[in-house]
């Protein structure tokens, strides 16, 4: 299994798998579109031709990034594929000078093992609430804000 970054070929096996997750409420949805407006972002796990798992990272600001759509197909999940997506954003927010990475997320513990700890929501930009209270309204509950910051050096 590879992690690489993600090609065009690939955007409708990452639709699909975020869309399974987001239409058990577990994540948001993403269009086609937005997927390919952001493929740059994404990773994915790879064997041979079959995606295992996505994953994309959103640079917010100079200090902070997002990981996004982050999904490990049901038959893949517990063979540490979630642990290699979430390395493989870190090295890259290293890579480009990002100090913090978090994720809204209900999988507390699955963040804590790989280093990181719960922050308040209002430590956040503002724009994350929005999306927050946007998606209370819509009748979920609220994720958790989970944050690791970067030892100098991480993403080499
Ligand atoms: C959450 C998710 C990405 C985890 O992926 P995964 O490939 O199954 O996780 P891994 O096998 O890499 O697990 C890494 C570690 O986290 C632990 N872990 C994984 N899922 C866990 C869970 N639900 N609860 C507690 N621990 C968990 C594993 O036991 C492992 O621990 P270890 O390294 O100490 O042995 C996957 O379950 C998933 O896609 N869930 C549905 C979509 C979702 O909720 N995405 C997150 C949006 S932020």
């Amino acid at each position: 299994m590879e992690i690489e970054a993600a090609r065009v070929c690939d955007a409708q096996a990452i639709c699909d798998l975020v869309n399974h997750y987001a239409e058990r409420g577990l994540m948001l949805h993403r269009s086609l579109e937005s997927v390919y407006g952001c493929l740059r972002e994404f990773f994915v796990a790879k064997e041979g031709d079959a995606i295992l798992g996505c994953v994309a990272l959103d640079v917010f600001w100079a200090d902070l990034a997002e990981i996004r759509s982050l999904a490990v197909a049901e038959t893949g999940k517990g063979k540490g594929v979630g642990r290699l997506l979430v390395e493989a954003t870190i090295r890259d927010a290293g890579r480009l000078g990002v100090t913090k990475v978090f994720a809204m997320t209900y999988e507390q513990e699955f963040f804590q093992r790989l280093g990181f700890a719960e922050v308040l929501l209002k430590s956040l930009p503002e724009k994350v609430w929005r999306e927050c209270l946007d998606w209370y309204d819509c009748g979920h509950r609220h994720e958790t804000a989970m944050l690791i910051e970067l030892a100098d050096g991480q993403g080499e």
